[in-house]
């Protein structure tokens, strides 16, 4: 899995470059790509990769999807290192974009990068008809706005050294993560006018969103920052609500468990053909970074 993941991260991160590089001005160049390479593991662009060969979809589309999923997903990790946020300093086993070049120009940074998203879905080298487009770009919106990461990082704040319900914390978790997997997951059936596994994959990308997330917050709580590349130990000491710190540990793990056991269910029709997302479900749960 490291080496699929890889290759692909590094046709991602070609792709971004390339267009980042061709930008007129080069005020923001540097934070943004300081930002985004190496970059991380690539797990959105995987999950893109996976459900577009479910369903047959060309690899250049799916590039296209994926550079710009990589783009808003490293704003958001930007914004979230700021003091204001979860004051981080390491990512991505390096100083974080604030610490390096100063809050004001991470803030800015991140805004360029969630704007170039888009710039790339509406850029005339995505060739799909416009209405297909259009679709593509007000779903992606709704994942990154108040209604996607945005608002659920607000949650997240807003809870920290609360009690909160089960309820709350997962609608908290799936909107701060759990939107932008659902996109990886919808984006690729968008492209085809699939309309009969909409609904399924769409509850798959929020399960794998969800499960993604619990896992991070599992690595938080017992991993090393050797491995993950980012402070851990520090969700305990800011008071956040996770599932964690209402259920306990183990019963996360089995939370998780039953989160994979319901996406395989659904992915059960598909046989073979999904066997490279059942790969990377299992490469979620099981990774340390
Ligand atoms: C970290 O995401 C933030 C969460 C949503 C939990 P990743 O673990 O995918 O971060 P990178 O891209 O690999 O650094
Ligand atoms: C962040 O969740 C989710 C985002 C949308 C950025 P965390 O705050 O737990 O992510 P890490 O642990 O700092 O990567
Ligand atoms: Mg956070
Ligand atoms: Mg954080
Ligand atoms: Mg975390």
């Amino acid at each position: 899995m490291e080496k699929k993941l890889k290759k692909l991260s590094k046709r991602v991160n070609y792709y971004l470059n390339s267009y980042i590089s061709n930008f007129n001005s080069p005020v923001l160049i540097g934070p943004m790509k300081y930002g985004l390479f190496p970059g991380g593991k690539k797990i959105r662009s995987k999950i893109i990769f996976d459900v577009g060969k479910i369903f047959k979809v060309k690899n250049k589309d799916l590039l296209i999807l994926a550079a710009s999923v990589e783009a808003i997903h490293s704003y958001s990790l930007i914004h979230d290192d700021l003091p204001c946020m979860d004051d981080d300093k390491l990512r991505r086993g390096k100083p974080s974009t604030h610490v390096k070049f100063g809050e004001s120009t991470a803030i800015l940074a991140g805004n360029s990068l969630l704007t170039t998203a888009f710039e790339i879905l509406s850029d005339k080298n995505f060739k799909i008809d416009d209405e297909t487009k259009s679709r593509l770009i007000n779903f992606l919106s709704r994942c990154s706005g108040q209604t996607g990461i945005a608002g659920g990082q607000y949650l997240d704040l807003s809870y920290e050294k609360k009690k909160v319900s089960l309820q709350k914390i997962l609608n908290m978790e799936l909107k701060k993560t759990g939107k932008l997997f659902e996109f990886c997951c919808v984006a690729p059936l968008i492209i085809k006018k699939n309309k009969k596994y909409l609904k399924s994959f769409s509850k798959i990308g929020k399960d794998i969103g969800l499960l993604f997330q619990i896992v991070d917050d599992l690595i938080d709580f017992k991993g090393k920052t050797k491995f993950a590349g980012k402070k851990t130990q520090k969700d305990i000491k800011k008071g956040k609500a996770t599932i964690i710190s209402l259920l306990g540990y183990e019963n996360a793990v089995k939370y998780a468990f039953k989160l994979k056991q319901n996406i395989y269910s659904r992915l059960k029709k598909h046989n073979t053909n999904a066997q490279d997302l059942r790969e990377t479900i299992n490469f979620i749960m099981e990774r340390n970074n």
